[in-house]
C-alpha cells in the first residue's frame, strides 16, 4: 500500500508516542510477513488463517491493507521554543515531554514549524511550556499550502486540551488542504453541525473529537456501566477520578480548560446509560508519575432484594501510548476514506476511538463491529 502523510499540530507526549510506535513496529510487523491478515475477531478466535495473528498493543495490525509503518510524518508545528526549529524526531524528546521510551527514532528531515500560538498556552500552562519568539506562521492559506506541498492525507490535532482557536485554526488549514482530520482533543469539530457539514461537502473526512484511550477511563467506565445495567443492578452513583503527571493533567486542572474533558467524558459514560444517576468526574495532578496514569472508578448500586452492591476499578497505564494505539486507526481510517472518496465525519470510526461522537453506539462491541464493517466496504457512512 501507498504512506499515509502525516501533519501533525502539537507535538508533546501524544505525539512521540505516535511517532516512536511507527518505529516500533517495524519489526512486529515483519511476523506478519507473506501471510493474510484480518482485525483479529472479537470472541478471539478466530474465523480464518490468519486471524488468530496478534501484534501486541495493536487494534488493527492491517487496517484497510495499511499497517502502522505506512504512516509517515511529513509536518509538525509546535510553539514551544525547546520544540520549535529542531528535527521530529529530537523534538519528541524536548521537555516537559516525559512519556516512556519503547523505540530509537531515526533522523526524520521533518523540522518543527513555529505554528500560532492563539489560545494554546494559558498563563497556567506556561509553568510548563515555554514560547517560543520564532515568527508565527499565522496565516490559515499559508498552513494549508504546507499541507499541500508535503502531501499531508491527514492532520492530527494533539494540541493542548481546550485549545479551541488552534484547533480550529489547523481544522480549516486542513479543510483548504483536503487532508482528512482526526481530532484528539475535547474541542468540537465533529461534533460542530457547521465543520461536519463543510467536511461532507468537501470531502475531508474527520475522526473525533477526544481520543478515547486504547484502554483508558472512559472505555473502562462504559463497559462496567453496561454490565451493571445489563445484569439488573440499579446504579445509584458513581465517579471516575484521574490522575497522572503529565502537562495534559496539569491543563486540566485548570477548571476553565478541564470542563472540555469532563464534559466529553460525561457524554461517553451518559451515552450507556439508560436512566439518569449521578456521576462525578475530575483529575488531579501529581507530578512524580511523569506520563504515567491511574485512574479510579467506583460504582454503587442496588441487587437483588435491594442489597447494596459496590464495585471499585484502579487502572494503571502510560497515557500517552494508550492514545496512539487509537491514534494510528484513526489514521488509517482518513485514509481509507480519501481513497473512496468519502467525507464528513467516519461515524463507526469515530464511535469506536473517540470519546465525543455525534453518534454514539450503545456498547464498545458494536462500534466495533460497526467500524470494522465499514473498514471492509459493508457500510456507506
Ligand atoms: N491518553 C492520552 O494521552 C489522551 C487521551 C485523550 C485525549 N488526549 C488529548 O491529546 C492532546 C495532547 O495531549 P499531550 O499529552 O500530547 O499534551 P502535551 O501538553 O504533551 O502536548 C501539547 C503540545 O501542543 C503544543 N502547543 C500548544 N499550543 C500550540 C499551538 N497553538 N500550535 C501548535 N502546538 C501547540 C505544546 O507546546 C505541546 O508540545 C490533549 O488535548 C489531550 O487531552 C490525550
Amino acid at each position: 500500500m501507498s504512506e499515509i502523510k502525516v501533519a501533525i499540530a502539537g507535538v508533546g507526549n501524544c505525539t512521540n508516542s505516535l511517532v516512536q510506535g511507527r518505529f516500533y513496529y517495524e519489526d512486529k510487523e515483519q511476523t506478519l510477513k507473506n501471510k493474510t491478515t484480518f482485525p483479529p475477531s472479537l470472541d478471539g478466535r478466530g474465523r480464518g488463517e490468519g486471524e488468530r495473528e496478534i501484534i501486541p498493543g495493536l487494534m488493527h495490525p492491517v487496517l484497510g491493507g495499511y499497517k502502522v509503518t505506512d504512516i509517515v510524518p511529513v509536518v509538525a508545528f509546535d510553539v514551544d521554543k525547546r520544540k520549535v526549529g529542531k528535527d521530529l524526531s529530537e523534538a519528541i524528546w524536548a521537555s516537559p515531554n516525559c512519556t516512556k521510551k519503547f523505540s530509537e527514532v531515526p533522523h526524520l528531515g521533518v523540522k518543527v514549524l513555529m505554528g500560532p500560538v492563539l489560545d494554546g498556552v494559558t498563563e497556567h500552562l506556561k509553568r510548563y511550556v515555554e514560547v517560543s519568539s520564532e515568527k508565527e506562521i499565522d496565516n490559515v492559506d499559508k498552513v494549508a499550502q504546507i499541507l499541500k506541498d508535503n502531501r499531508a492525507d491527514a492532520l492530527v490535532i494533539n494540541l493542548p486540551t481546550a485549545s479551541e482557536k488552534a484547533a480550529w485554526f489547523y481544522a480549516e488549514a486542513a479543510f483548504k488542504a483536503k487532508a482528512g482530520i482526526v481530532n484528539g482533543i475535547p474541542v468540537l469539530i465533529a461534533n460542530d453541525k457547521v465543520f461536519a457539514k463543510k467536511a461532507e461537502k468537501n470531502k475531508v473526512p474527520i475522526v473525533g473529537d477526544d481520543y478515547k484511550s486504547q484502554l483508558g477511563g472512559t472505555i473502562l467506565d462504559r463497559d462496567l456501566l453496561n454490565l451493571c445495567i445489563q445484569r439488573g443492578i440499579k446504579i445509584t452513583k458513581s465517579y471516575q477520578l484521574n490522575y497522572g503527571g503529565n502537562t495534559d493533567f496539569w491543563n486540566l486542572t485548570d477548571y476553565s480548560r478541564g470542563k472540555t474533558k469532563h464534559a466529553s467524558k460525561k457524554r461517553g459514560v451518559d451515552s450507556v446509560m439508560t436512566y439518569p444517576a449521578p456521576f462525578s468526574v475530575n483529575v488531579s495532578h501529581l507530578e512524580v508519575l511523569n506520563d504515567d496514569k491511574i485512574c479510579r472508578i467506583e460504582i454503587w448500586g442496588e441487587n437483588f432484594g435491594g442489597t447494596p452492591i459496590k464495585l471499585e476499578a484502579k487502572l494503571h497505564v502510560v497515557d500517552s501510548p494508550n492514545s496512539a494505539g487509537v491514534m494510528v486507526d484513526a489514521i488509517r481510517c482518513c485514509k481509507l476514506a480519501l481513497d473512496r472518496g468519502i467525507g464528513g465525519v467516519l461515524e463507526s470510526a469515530s464511535s469506536y476511538l473517540m470519546k465525543s461522537t455525534p453518534k454514539q453506539y450503545s456498547s464498545e462491541e458494536r462500534a466495533r463491529k460497526a467500524m470494522d464493517e465499514w473498514i471492509k466496504g459493508k457500510r456507506g457512512e
